[in-house]
């Protein structure tokens, strides 16, 4: 294109064109409508025009942290025996833990700072009284795209219709075996047909896909692969296998640990047409599909194939400590911070100095399993 062609295009379009579905070429400076442009192109139009990424949440190996954790209690209903040291934990007290104000606080310096998707998890995050009011605060909050929990689903079916009003849009579930004995012995509590029905309640309610968190542990329900696969069949699910994982007193040993390469060998010998589903570049799960199932299946792969390269996530416990890895045991309290006045710049000060410090990937599973660090359930996964 000459010059004055490039302007005359310019001036057309940038008649024709609201400022709203018009892009603006930065060297051309030739105005396109979104729908001109291929998909490919407007990708590209958006990383190069997207507002710069917040330099706090960058760490020193250009990972951009937008997804935010929160544990909104260190109490459960359950005593699962790969997340509860079987003698319990320390439970701190509660003028300790962070405040709901002090939640929203953060979240709104977090989204502010350009985090814009937020779990909240625990603990069990649904025994907090407060959890639908908490959603409906976060869901004020500008920017936010997307406010997820993560849930045992015990109280689920109960505080589902809630949630989602209140702006709920995306829900994980817990659950390790479709045996209800078996339910009984690994979470040492009961509870197994309530946990389904707060599955149904979610797709009845039109979550898609329903997440089933799954934890695969050798000897307990490995054998129940191809159960939770059927499952997929007839319901929007993505069952998540997940490698059990080394956290303080759950008695982590290598041989208990199932990885992906088995599970995924166990279940393509019944599923050879197997198919493997592209993946989003920060996803954590590599998804699979038996083809006509309605639903899917994913792994991850935290043990066996960390994805600390494209890891976005921070985490806040529910006693305020901003966790940058969740196998790495540095922490900062923010809530400390808040409590004597620091104002937002000094906070986002002390958080980008814990996001600058975070290590390229974690110390590998052995490694993990003979380090200091909380139990699963004083973290919030
Ligand atoms: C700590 S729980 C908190 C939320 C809620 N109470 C629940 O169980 O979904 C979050 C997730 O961490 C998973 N988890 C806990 N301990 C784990 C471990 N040792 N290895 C792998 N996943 C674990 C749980 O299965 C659950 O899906
Ligand atoms: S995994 Fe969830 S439900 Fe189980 S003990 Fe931990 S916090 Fe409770």
């Amino acid at each position: 294109m000459t010059l004055s062609s490039v302007w005359q295009h310019t001036m057309e379009k940038s008649e024709s064109l609201s400022a709203s579905n018009a892009c603006l070429h930065k060297r051309t400076g030739v105005y396109y409508s979104f729908q001109e442009l291929s998909s490919t192109r407007r990708k590209g139009f958006l990383m190069e025009h997207a507002a710069p990424f917040s330099a706090f949440l960058t760490d020193r190996f250009g990972r951009q942290h937008n997804y935010l954790r929160i544990s909104l209690t260190e109490k459960c209903n359950l005593r699962c025996q790969y997340c509860m040291p079987e003698e319990g934990v320390h439970l701190t007290p509660k003028s300790e833990l962070l405040t709901t104000h002090e939640i929203i606080t953060l979240a709104r310096l977090f989204v502010k700072e350009g985090v814009d998707k937020i779990r909240l998890t625990g603990g069990e995050p649904l025994i907090r009284p407060d959890v639908v009011d908490i959603v409906a605060q976060l869901y004020k909050i500008e920017g936010i795209k997307t406010i997820a929990v993560t849930t045992n689903g015990i109280n689920l079916a109960r505080l589902l219709p809630r949630l989602k009003e209140a702006g709920l849009d995306a829900i994980n579930i817990s659950l390790d075996t479709l045996v209800p004995a078996k339910f009984e012995f690994i979470v040492r509590r009961k509870g197994f047909h309530k946990v389904m029905e707060g599955i149904h309640k979610a797709i009845e309610l039109g979550y898609n896909p329903v997440k089933v968190n799954c934890v695969v542990m050798r000897g307990l329900n490995e054998d129940e692969l191809l159960d939770f696969v059927d499952l997929t069949k007839n319901l929007p699910l993505d069952v998540r296998f997940i490698e059990y994982m080394p956290f303080d007193g759950n008695k982590w040993n290598f041989k208990k640990m199932v990885s992906y390469k088995e599970m995924l060998d166990t279940i393509k010998q019944r599923w050879p047409e197997l198919e493997k589903l592209p993946c989003e570049a920060s996803s954590t799960a590599k998804a699979y599909k038996v083809p006509d199932f309605q639903g899917q299946v994913s792994f991850i792969t935290s043990m066996s194939e960390h994805f600390c390269g494209t890891c976005s996530r921070l985490r806040i416990t529910a006693d305020g400590n901003l966790k940058v890895c969740l196998f790495g045991n540095s922490e900062v309290s923010l809530r400390d911070h808040l409590r004597v006045g620091s104002s937002e710049d000094e906070l986002v000060e002390i958080i980008g100095a814990a996001v600058g410090r975070k290590k390229k990937q974690h110390a590998g599973m052995f490694n993990i399993s003979q380090m200091k660090n909380r139990p699963m359930i004083l973290i919030g996964g």
